[in-house]
């Protein structure tokens, strides 16, 4: 959720800022702006939209000369939350003086208070934002040291930030802090990159320091000083981040979500690879940090998560219960945090988020942690916040995810989710045997996954049909229940259909007063358990009207019979389908998405990592 990025060296800062902020973009992409220091003045420009029509206003508006002499910048791509996305709006702010220069992530809490005590001392602010305030605040606090103002400030300030802050009367040198928004520093050769995610790094060096909460750094181009607010230096490691800029490349397919689409073959194969044991028909998770006895004293499982994640989770709660005999329930992150919930020692509590980032479940996490119980992530960003404060967790390896619509880190997810569930199964009421069929299960995913991406030409003509309609429901029933909510939600998000998921025997209890003639119903209705109620419920569908889409198992022509329209995906276990499942509705929402000539990769009012409550 916006994106910040900094430069220190000797190239040309503002083609790199710019080139990092289109990175980053698909974390918020409603207006930009860039701040250099040229000619000991900080000068800025900015412009509502995306990353493209700030870097048209650069060129037409700077000298070319300032492309080359600049060294030293901060830019930013935002994602609103106090003011609509005007030019005024966009980030870098100025201070009073207009000497320092601040792009921001996070929210202000008590910026209101702040500004009116600033407004008093004759300051004068020209945008709606919570960030102008802190610039202001920084100036306000700024005698000859700008490590020491930004202390001062940040001492003042109630909520969330990741800041890169630039001053005129100290060249060469960033200050940057965090404090529940991500900062990632990139340790180049004689060039230092600050970003809110690793995606703007990568062109420049595989080096890189995760800024811990309360961090803040003073930054030039070849050295990094870390301290706390309190001034007291601390030591962060250096990480590798162990992936190359062509990964977060579109590659030859038109979208980035097209392009993660297909790739997860491969990512479900890394999340997989050296995770299953045959030989005792089991999984190695060595992320979960768990002795045979501490396993065993699991009773509960609690998954928390947001969105498409919390969808990877209802599957989990399926595979717990139905494999592992232990009672699983999921939550949604934010409620978790505000309920006071009900969590002990013998819980575990498995927060489940791609970015890692996403303030609700990091505030689940820390509550979790609170509590006693036993926490553990799966996190697709090595490094991520909730990874580095949950001691155990499980990388999914999917790969960087730069479409805002997930789905490849959804796949692995549930992959991940069923590896855990055959671990702790295998260690209460599964046979050898029994573990080993579903491990075989689990290890031909990426082939059934791949047998369901071949069929994405069908599956566009098929979308085709469905692209004029403006309401769509999607229903299943076990595990598919919430791959039904999972569809609805991509369809939704990137198409603007609007479209609900329900359980496929809830449809009747309401929402069934909402089918037409043509309405179209998406029914998950493989062969698996609960197959023939869920066909009951698309006669009754098509009793009013609907049409239907089924999402069947190949070569069941019974189920086949009652639809207007099937993808068909390959004949597995029951909790394994769901996978092939989703990737059929990704593609259907892509296609529909496509055919309707909407922005798939940045959908509007969306950001990928929502670090705000
Ligand atoms: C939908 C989507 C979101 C995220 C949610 C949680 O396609 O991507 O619903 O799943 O914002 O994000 P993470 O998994 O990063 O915590």
């Amino acid at each position: 959720m916006c994106g910040i990025v900094g430069y220190l060296g000797k190239a040309d800062a503002a083609s790199v800022l710019i080139n990092g902020l289109r990175r980053l973009e698909y974390r918020g992409y409603d207006s930009a702006g860039v701040a250099l220091l040229d000619d000991g003045k900080i000068v800025v420009t900015k412009a509502p939209g995306k990353v493209s029509a700030l870097s048209e206003k650069a060129r037409a508006e700077w000298p070319a000369e300032r492309f080359s002499r600049s060294g030293t910048g901060i830019a930013h791509t935002r994602w609103a939350t106090h003011g609509p996305p005007t030019e005024a709006n966009a980030h870098p702010h100025l201070d009073q003086s207009g000497d320092i220069a601040l792009v921001h992530n996070g929210i202000i809490e008590n910026y209101r208070a702040l500004r009116a005590r600033l407004e008093a001392k004759g300051h004068l602010f020209l945008s709606d934002t919570d960030t102008e305030v802190l610039s202001h605040l920084i100036g306000d606090s700024y005698k000859s040291n700008l490590f020491q103002a930004v202390c001062d400030a940040l001492h003042q300030v109630e909520g969330t930030f990741g800041i890169a802050v630039l001053s005129a009367r100290e060249p060469g040198k960033i200050v940057t802090a965090r404090r529940g928004s991500p900062i990632v520093i990139g340790v180049g050769e004689g060039e230092t990159i600050i970003a809110s995610d690793a995606s703007a790094i990568l062109s420049h060096t595989q080096r890189v320091i995760y800024l811990n909460d309360n961090d803040i750094a003073t930054v030039t181009a070849d050295s990094i000083d870390i301290r706390d607010l309190n001034n007291v230096p601390v030591t962060r490691e250096i990480a590798e981040l162990g992936f190359d800029a062509t990964a977060a490349e579109k590659g030859g397919y038109a979208h980035f979500m097209l392009k993660e689409i297909h790739e997860q073959p491969d990512a479900l194969a890394n999340a997989i690879r050296g995770r299953l044991d045959f030989n005792l028909g089991t999984s190695v998770l060595s992320g979960m940090g768990t002795s045979p006895r501490e396993l065993a004293e699991i009773s509960r499982i609690v998954l928390v998560g947001c969105g498409t994640s919390l969808h990877a989770g209802l599957v989990g709660e399926y595979a717990f219960e139905d494999l592992a005999n232990i009672p699983a329930e999921v939550q949604q992150a934010a409620e978790f945090r505000y309920r006071n919930p009900i969590v002990s020692r013998n819980d575990l509590v498995v927060a489940i988020s791609q970015s890692g980032e996403t303030a609700d479940t990091l505030a689940a996490v820390r509550e979790a942690i609170q509590k006693g119980a036993f926490v553990m992530s799966l996190c697709n960003v090595v490094g991520s916040t909730i990874a580095r404060e949950t001691s155990r967790g499980v990388y999914l390896h999917a790969g960087p995810e730069i479409s805002v619509a997930s789905t490849k880190a959804f796949t692995c997810q549930v992959a991940i989710l069923l590896m855990m569930a055959l671990k702790l199964g295998r260690g209460r009421r599964f046979s050898r045997e029994e573990g080993m069929q579903l491990a075989k299960a689990i290890e031909s995913i990426p082939d059934l996954v791949a047998r369901t991406v071949r069929q994405s030409d069908h599956i566009a003509e098929i979308a085709a049909r469905y692209a004029k309609n403006e309401h769509a429901f999607f229903i299943g029933r076990g595990p598919m229940y919430p791959v039904a909510l999972e569809g609805a939600l991509k369809l939704k998000e990137i198409s603007y259909i609007h479209a609900e998921g329900y359980h496929a025997a809830e449809l009747k209890h309401g929402p069934i007063a909402l089918l037409e003639k043509d309405t179209p119903v998406v029914a998950l209705a493989c062969d698996i358990p609960g197959k023939d109620k869920t066909l009951g419920n698309v006669e009754e569908c098509r009793a009013r009207g609907a049409r239907i889409l089924g999402i069947i198992t190949e070569g069941d022509h019974e189920a086949a019979a009652v639809m207007d329209d099937v993808i068909e995906i390959p004949r597995t276990h029951p909790l394994v389908a769901t996978i092939p499942a989703a990737v059929a509705l990704q593609l259907f929402a892509y296609h529909v998405a496509n055919a309707r000539g909407c922005e798939i990769d940045q959908p509007r009012n969306l950001a990928k990592s929502v670090t705000v409550e």
